[in-house]
């Protein structure tokens, strides 16, 4: 049974923006504590199960460093090596055996769905770490994907590195490449948090590529309700460089919509690329972000991805300040709750 403290961080749309401005403070002061050298077991004995359908660096590392830092245990399940997905044991089944044993999962499919059936049958909470499908033409995946985990160190790594004088909700984000429903999962979640956390989001894609009047609709519908972040779509990224803050840009993954890297090239790019020449329109204390892996000189120069406005590598590591701060909130609570013993 679920108990009464049971969170999932799986859609952030669930999450309200006092619960995220919550666990960006936790995030944040769990990084601080680190730098003056205090590491705190706030999940000794604690088991995360990690189950991976798709190949990652960030995310399972940070993940699995994470547990260990805060004295629990983190086991990495390869997809291939589970019974589920065979036709002898169903996604139900699989969750409701790891969830009787392991105190978490953090689970990344190809399929929001099986994400989504996951957490109906586990009676631990369950963190999404991606539903990206590479190949929606093959029968994987679905037009709904997220990276709820990347997109709270995308916010850990504005926070730090906002100019002084501004709030998140003053901020203005610039994303490059492809907008479209279903194609980019970490800006699937921009596009729906962001402005509800009062920051303005520009999409900078040819026309063919923003996100839907359906999906637009929606998050302006959201953000509405609460921080009322402006979204705008443009087809010429520099007409609003030089009033943004960060500029962000991921993979464009060409196979979905049929055609040639040749061809995907041209479609995006150098247009839209981070580039020397976008820079040049950006404010000095801009900075560029990538979820990464990516594609040096496609979406961004090789100047650009190693240059003085690049966060590239700390947004990375603040994948373990995300986790570390994501896996205290959701869990702490329930083994405060449920384990006095632990204590
Ligand atoms: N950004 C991201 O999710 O990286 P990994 O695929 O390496 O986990």
């Amino acid at each position: 049974m679920k108990h009464e403290h049971y969170m999932d961080m799986n859609r952030l749309s669930d999450w309200s923006v006092d619960q995220i401005n919550e666990l960006l403070d936790v995030c944040l002061l769990l990084k601080e504590m680190e730098e003056k050298g205090v590491r705190l077991p706030l999940l000794k004995n604690v088991s995360l199960a990690m189950m991976f359908d798709q190949q990652s660096t960030r995310t399972r590392v940070s993940f699995e460093t994470a547990m260990e830092q805060l004295g629990g245990h983190a086991m990495f399940l390869d997809g291939k090596s589970l019974h589920a997905g065979t036709g002898q044991e169903t996604i139900h089944e699989t969750a409701a055996i790891i969830s009787s044993m392991a105190d978490a999962v953090m689970i990344r499919s190809l399929s929001q769905q099986v994400i989504d059936e996951f957490v109906a049958a586990s009676t631990v909470p369950v963190i999404s770490g991606m539903s990206c499908a590479e190949f929606r033409s093959d029968g994987f995946g679905s037009q709904e994907q997220h990276h709820p985990t990347q997109v709270i160190a995308d916010l850990i790594t504005m926070i730090e590195r906002k100019p002084k004088d501004k709030q998140l909700s003053d901020l203005t984000f610039m994303w490059l490449g492809d907008g479209a429903d279903g194609f980019d999962c970490v800006f699937m979640d921009h596009l729906s948090l962001f402005p509800r956390l009062g920051i303005r989001v520009i999409c900078a894609a040819p026309k063919k590529y923003w996100p839907s009047d359906e999906m637009l609709a929606k998050c302006r519908a959201q953000a509405a309700e609460d921080g009322n972040g402006e979204i705008i779509c443009t087809d010429d990224p520099l007409q609003y460089a030089s009033e943004t803050d960060f500029f962000y840009t991921g993979v464009v993954n060409y196979h979905k919509f049929g055609v040639s890297e040749e061809e995907a090239f041209q479609v995006f790019y150098p247009k839209y690329q981070i580039n020397e020449e976008l820079m040049a329109h950006a404010p000095k204390t801009a900075w560029v972000l990538h979820y990464l892996p990516g594609n040096r000189n496609w979406e961004m120069t090789d100047a650009v991805w190693d240059g003085p406005q690049s966060a590239l590598l700390p947004l990375g590591e603040n994948r373990l300040y995300a986790q570390r701060g994501i896996l205290v909130y959701i869990l702490w609570p329930l083994r405060r709750n449920t384990s006095p013993a632990l204590e």
